[in-house]
Formats: C-alpha cells, sequence, structure tokens
C-alpha cells in the first residue's frame, strides 16, 4: 500500500504544478477525491508542534502570534534505501534543502513574499519531505483560529482565517486533525467547533489533545482521551509536544519523542493507555488510516481519475502535439501518472494481482 499512498502524493503535486497554470477544470477536482490530513486549532494550540513531531524533524517556523500564514502542504515521502534526508518546495523545484534550519527560513521568506509581514493568504507552499523515517502522509498545516486582529492586521483577519480553515475541513475527503490544549476546555475548543459544524458525526475527525504537561496537579485529560467528553468515531491521542522552554534550549527532537514516550509509561493517569499515545503513534495511526480510507474510495477515485484522463487528452489534443510548452509537458505528465494510478488501483480490486485479467 505504500505505493498507493505515493501516487497519491505525486498526482497531487502534479496537480499543483498545473493549478495556477491551466488545467483547473479536471485537476481541481481530481485533486479533491483525494484524501488528506488537515490540521486545525486555535492559535497556540500546538499544530505545528504536532506536526514537526509526526515528521521527527525540526523545520517549522514558530512562536507567539500568527506565524503559519499560509496553508502548507506537506507531503511525506518515505525513502527506502539511504539514509539521507531532504525537503524540497514546489515553489523551487531541483533544489534539495538537507539542512532542516533552511527550510524553516525559507517558508518564513515565502510566507512574507505572498503574505506581506503580517497578512495571511490562501495561496498555499508545497513542501515534500523524503526521508527513511517518514511515513507517507499528505498533512495540511494551516493558520491558527483566533479571536482578535492584533494591531498592524487587518480587522477582517479573523473571518479570513475561519474562512480559510472552513474551506479545507469541509471537503468530505478531508480528515481533520482537531487539535486541541488540554489545559484548556476541551468541549469548546476552536478545533471541536468547527470540527463538529463540518463532521457533525465524528466519522472523519481524530482529536488531540496537547499539552497533557501543563495541566493542573490533581486533573487530567482521562474523560477526554477515553472520548467522554466528546466522542469522536476516530478516537483521542494525547501528545506531550516541547515546550517554548524546550525550543529556546534546543531540546533536539529525537530527545523529545523519547520524553514524550517516557511520560506516558511512566504516568499515574495515562500508563494503561501509553501504546495508544504520543506523536509517534499518531503518525502511524494517520498513515494506516489515510491508507484504509485511499482504499474504500478505489471506484470513486478511479472514475474521477478515468475522467481526468479523458480531460487532460482532449486538453492536450487542442494544445496540438507534440507539446512545446510547458504547462503541455506538465499535463503529459499528469496524464502517465494517472495511467499508473489507473493501473494499480485496478491490480487492488482484482485481488491485488499485478497485471491480472480485468
Ligand atoms: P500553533 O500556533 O498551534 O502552531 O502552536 P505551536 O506548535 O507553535 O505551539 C505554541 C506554543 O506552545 C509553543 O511555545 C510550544 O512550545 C508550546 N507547546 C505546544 N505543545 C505543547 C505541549 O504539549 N506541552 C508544552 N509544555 N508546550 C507545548
Ligand atoms: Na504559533
Ligand atoms: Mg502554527
Amino acid at each position: 500500500m505504500d505505493g498507493l499512498i505515493g501516487l497519491v502524493n505525486r498526482i497531487q503535486r502534479a496537480c499543483t504544478v498545473l493549478g495556477d497554470n491551466g488545467g483547473e477544470n479536471a485537476l481541481g477536482s481530481l485533486w479533491d477525491a483525494l484524501p488528506s490530513v488537515v490540521v486545525v486549532g486555535g492559535q497556540s494550540s500546538g499544530k505545528s508542534s504536532v506536526l514537526e513531531s509526526v515528521v521527527g524533524k525540526d523545520f517549522l517556523p514558530r512562536g507567539s502570534g500568527i506565524v503559519t500564514r499560509r496553508p502548507l502542504v506537506l507531503q511525506l515521502q518515505k525513502t527506502e534505501d539511504g539514509t539521507r534526508e531532504w525537503a524540497e518546495f514546489l515553489h523551487a523545484p531541483r533544489k534539495r534543502f538537507e539542512d532542516f534550519a533552511l527550510v524553516r527560513k525559507e517558508i518564513s521568506d515565502e510566507t512574507d513574499r505572498v503574505g506581506g509581514r503580517k497578512g495571511i493568504s490562501k495561496i498555499p507552499i508545497h513542501l515534500t519531505v523524503y526521508s527513511p523515517n517518514v511515513v507517507n502522509l499528505t498533512l495540511v498545516d494551516l493558520p491558527g483560529l483566533t479571536k482578535v486582529a492584533v494591531e498592524g492586521q487587518s480587522d477582517s483577519i479573523v473571518a479570513d482565517i475561519e474562512d480559510m480553515v472552513r474551506s479545507y475541513v469541509e471537503k468530505p475527503n478531508s480528515i481533520i486533525l482537531a487539535v486541541s490544549p488540554a489545559n484548556q476546555d476541551i468541549a469548546t475548543s476552536d478545533a471541536i467547533k468547527i470540527a463538529r459544524e463540518v463532521d457533525p458525526n465524528g466519522e472523519r475527525t481524530f482529536g488531540v489533545a496537547t499539552k497533557l504537561d501543563l495541566m493542573d496537579k490533581g486533573t487530567n485529560a482521562l474523560d477526554v482521551l477515553e472520548g467522554r467528553t466528546y466522542r469522536l468515531q476516530l478516537g483521542w491521542v494525547g501528545v506531550v509536544n516541547r515546550s517554548q522552554q524546550d525550543i529556546n534550549k534546543n531540546t533536539d527532537m529525537l530527545a523529545a519523542r523519547r520524553r514524550e514516550r517516557e511520560y506516558f509509561q511512566t504516568s499515574q493517569d495515562y500508563g494503561h493507555l501509553a501504546s495508544r499515545m504520543g506523536s509517534e503513534y499518531l503518525g502511524k495511526l494517520l498513515s494506516k488510516h489515510l491508507e484504509q480510507v485511499i482504499k474504500a474510495r478505489i471506484p470513486s477515485i478511479l472514475a474521477m481519475i478515468n475522467k481526468s484522463i479523458d480531460d487532460l487528452e482532449n486538453e492536450l489534443n487542442l494544445l496540438g502535439r507534440p507539446i512545446a510548452v510547458d504547462s503541455g509537458a506538465q499535463l503529459y505528465t499528469v496524464l502517465e501518472l494517472c495511467r499508473a494510478f489507473d493501473h494499480v488501483f485496478k491490480d487492488h480490486l482484482d485481488g491485488g494481482r499485478p497485471g491480472g485479467e480485468r
């Protein structure tokens, strides 16, 4: 199944390249048909920290205030050989980032380039991380929901962020990662509010309770984690991310993960849940779920892909061959990917017999 998520990732990337220079019709709906995991929550609830922990690398800009001001579409691609890890941005193809501190700087610079120094923008930044240590997954980091604009920001920013977040989570193919800090009232968290609105039966929402370590002494989040406070069919996962002090001290990710594991294993409150808590578990859970969703949707994705193949062929015919312009070549790439996808999917429908009769 690794192959399937990998192919979905590649089609999503190819669709995006074409997104702003034609092909919107067929490819926009193809993108929407492919599932991805969208991270939502209030400002400073720990969204970026959760993402970094799932990836196991430091690479996101952070701090107080609205740091994430453009959607970040993050594709994790597991590599099979070697130990090298690198990142690539869609806006800077052919450039390999091996230093993740530079990835953070590039996200931040690219945010300013389009969003200005304070504003937000709907235009996503696309980043792919290649590593032997990641699970195959597409994640979208979004600006945090907030209640008030601060100085220098337009009055509409609060509503604009909410609209942007809603446009992602309302898509039926979005898997929602609702991030809520455990040291605040979870039942009324910004994440749960918007998730409840677009997914009232909690069928495609995972709850993530952050900051368990910051809860008042003598209290715990068992009611939340065991589903009594707000029931979600996909359940809740508790995490302990790095504190601001850890970040200032440059506590590295591996040490933080180890500490998180120890936290759960030795906890009086959560010890019995330890195997189902923490960021590492969350990453595996999400990848497994994404796989299941893709499997279940194979027939409808296949239909969409076949439609796209027709549309792409029409578009290519209109452009005329041989293809001279860049966008023609890119359309061609998507077409090839769709065909590859078609093969893989049909094989799965045939019970996994490679090249089986159909
Ligand atoms: P975002 O705005 O939702 O993306 O939140 P960030 O990930 O930037 O986190 C906001 C602040 O909360 C940072 O200072 C983090 O270090 C801190 N933080 C996030 N999660 C935890 C946690 O589980 N425990 C502790 N102690 N601090 C956390
Ligand atoms: Na923040
Ligand atoms: Mg953030």
